[in-house]
């Protein structure tokens, strides 16, 4: 029997997010493009946030989404009849993600769901030979560029009240530390302290917020680590399946369903929760 895949699922439309507006980083490629378009799909305007040409990550020299990338998603949006607004920054830039949350608000009529995705891999290190400058990068990414984000956003979230929702992009290894990435671990890890705080101090409002663990999955953060570590791509890629008590790739479409579900008002009284999409990577 050919092994089931997440296909299927990206055929489904529905109009669940009708008249709502989300705010993706990390929106150019990979995950993030994938939440998008699919928001899009059932019915959300979407502004994309990604680095395109506002500058480069450095330490460790990293190939990030281009001003074509957000483009391109851009334009696959519109054609579906959704709004969509592109903004150029580095979550590392706390003025850009407010003028863009806010602009987002402006142009779109407010902010409903926040998806915290921006992040950076590295070569693997032994943690007492990892450069100062690439922990301090990594946990710049993927750390507080999380909380700037959220930080820019939440106000918007308030004022648009009960219903809003926020999902930080976590990992696997944010559950599970894996060896030779503790930068990469450490900010996953983090994440979880962060989400929990802003599901508490949000509750009252009725916005929630939950954080996504999925394993590793073949995106362009895949193809960094291959190029960073010179490994076969495949040697990788097995490695992933062999750590899961499925023995199946995780695909991005699968992170997608477990994030629009937290969106949704299915999960409304879902608040709080570190969701694995990890293949049972984590119980193994
Ligand atoms: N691919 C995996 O195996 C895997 C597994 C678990 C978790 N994740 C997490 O999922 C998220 C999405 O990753 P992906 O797999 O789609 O990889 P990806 O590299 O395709 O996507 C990451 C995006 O973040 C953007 N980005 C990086 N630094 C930025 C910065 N300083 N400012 C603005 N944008 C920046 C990149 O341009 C890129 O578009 C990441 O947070 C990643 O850590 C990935």
């Amino acid at each position: 029997m050919p092994p089931e895949t997440a296909a299927p699922l990206l055929q489904q439309r529905t109009s669940r997010f009708k008249g709502k507006v989300a705010f993706i980083t990390g929106a150019g490629r990979g995950q993030g493009r994938s939440h998008a378009l699919r928001l899009a799909d059932e019915g959300a305007d979407v502004a994309l946030v990604d680095l395109g040409s506002a500058g480069t990550v450095q330490h460790p020299d990293y190939k990030t989404a281009t001003a074509g990338d957000l483009e391109r998603t851009r334009g696959e949006i519109l054609a579906k009849g959704r709004r969509c607004e592109v903004f150029e920054a580095d979550v590392r830039d706390f003025d850009a993600l407010r003028q863009a949350a806010d602009a987002t608000a402006a142009r779109l009529g407010g902010i409903d769901f926040v998806i915290a995705n921006a992040g950076i891999t590295d070569r693997f290190y032994r943690t007492w030979e990892l450069p100062v400058d690439n922990w301090q990068t990594m946990i710049d990414v993927n750390l507080t560029g999380v909380f700037l984000t959220c930080k820019a956003t939440v106000p918007h979230l308030i004022a648009r009240g009960a219903g809003s929702a926020l999902v930080l992009i976590s990992s696997g290894v944010g559950l599970k530390a894996v060896p030779r990435l503790a930068h990469y671990v450490s900010a996953k890890m983090a994440l979880r302290g962060l989400g929990t705080s802003l599901a508490q101090e949000l509750g009252e409002y009725g916005i929630r917020c939950n954080t996504v663990h999925p394993a590793g999955i073949d995106t362009e953060m895949t193809t960094a680590m291959v190029e960073l570590n010179g490994l076969p791509r495949e040697q990788l890629l097995s490695g992933f399946r062999a750590g899961q008590l499925i023995q199946q790739d995780v695909e991005i479409g699968d992170c997608t369903s477990a994030v629009l579900w937290l969106l949704s008002p299915e999960a409304r009284m879902v608040t709080g929760l570190e969701m694995t999409v990890d293949a049972g990577e984590s119980k193994k």
